[in-house]
C-alpha cells in the first residue's frame, strides 16, 4: 500500500523502542476508539454468550485491561515478548479470560466469529509486503456485526518515510474500510510528538467501523 517516491530500496528503517514505549505510557487509560467500540456494543441487545476480542499489538495491555473488566473474553496478541510479559504481570487484571500469544502480524491467524479487533497505534508497524494478508485475516475473522477500531497511518506522516512501515492514502484506507460501515473516520493532520517526546508529523486516522 505504500507509494510514493521517498520510498527507494535506501529508505531508512524505523528503529523500535517498544520498552521504552512500554515505561512512557505506563498507566495511561484505554484509547478513544476502544472506548466508542465498546460502548456501541453496549447499546446492542446483549450477547447471551461472552463476547470475544482481539487486542493486537497490545503492547503492556492499556486496552485490553479495559476489555476484561467489560467482561469480555481477550485474545491479546503482540511480537514482543516483553510486551506479553508486562501484560500478564499487571495486578489490575483477572486473567481467567485472558489468552496472550507473542506473535507477529506477519504469521498472525485468528479464529473465527470474533466480535471485536482492537489495533491501537499498532498496525503501521506490520511491514508494507505482509499488510494486505494481515487485513485480509482481520476482516474475516470478524462475525457479521463485528467491529475493528484503532489507527492507521495517512501518506503525510513524517514516518512514511520509513520502508518498513505501513501508510494509506485516503482512497486506499476508503477501500480496506469497503466491507464496514463507518462509525467514527478521523483523519489528524498535523505536528506533534511522539510518547517518547520526539517531534513528528501525524497523519492518523481514528478508526471505528463494523463489519456489514
Ligand atoms: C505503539 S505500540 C502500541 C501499544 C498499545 N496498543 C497502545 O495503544 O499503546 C505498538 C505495539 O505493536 C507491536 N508490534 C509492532 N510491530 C509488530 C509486528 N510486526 N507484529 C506484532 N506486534 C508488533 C509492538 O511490539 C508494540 O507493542
Amino acid at each position: 500500500m505504500n507509494s510514493g517516491p521517498s520510498i527507494t530500496a535506501n529508505s531508512p528503517h524505523f528503529q523500535r523502542r517498544w520498552v521504552e514505549y512500554y515505561e512512557a505510557i505506563a498507566g495511561r487509560p484505554p484509547r478513544d476508539t476502544l472506548l466508542m467500540a465498546l460502548e456501541l456494543f453496549s447499546t446492542e441487545l446483549s450477547a447471551r454468550r461472552r463476547r470475544t476480542a482481539v487486542d493486537l499489538g497490545c503492547g503492556e495491555g492499556r486496552d485490553t485491561v479495559e476489555i476484561l473488566r467489560q467482561n469480555w473474553r481477550v485474545i491479546a496478541v503482540d511480537g514482543e515478548p516483553e510486551a506479553i510479559a508486562r501484560l500478564r504481570r499487571r495486578s489490575d487484571i483477572n486473567r481467567t479470560y485472558l489468552e496472550t500469544r507473542v506473535q507477529r502480524f506477519e504469521e498472525l491467524t485468528l479464529p473465527p466469529d470474533v466480535d471485536l479487533v482492537n489495533a491501537s497505534f499498532c498496525l503501521p508497524f506490520c511491514p508494507p509486503a505482509a499488510f494486505a494478508q494481515l487485513w485480509e485475516e482481520i476482516v474475516t475473522a470478524l462475525r457479521p456485526g463485528g467491529r475493528f477500531c484503532g489507527h492507521l497511518f495517512g501518506d503525510r506522516d513524517s514516518w512514511s518515510a520509513y520502508c518498513d512501515i505501513s501508510f494509506h492514502t485516503r482512497p486506499q484506507l476508503e477501500q480496506l474500510l469497503a466491507p464496514f460501515e463507518i462509525e467514527l473516520l478521523d483523519e489528524e493532520d498535523q505536528p506533534g510528538k511522539t510518547a517518547l517526546g520526539d517531534e513528528k508529523h501525524w497523519h492518523l486516522y481514528n478508526i471505528v467501523v463494523r463489519k456489514r
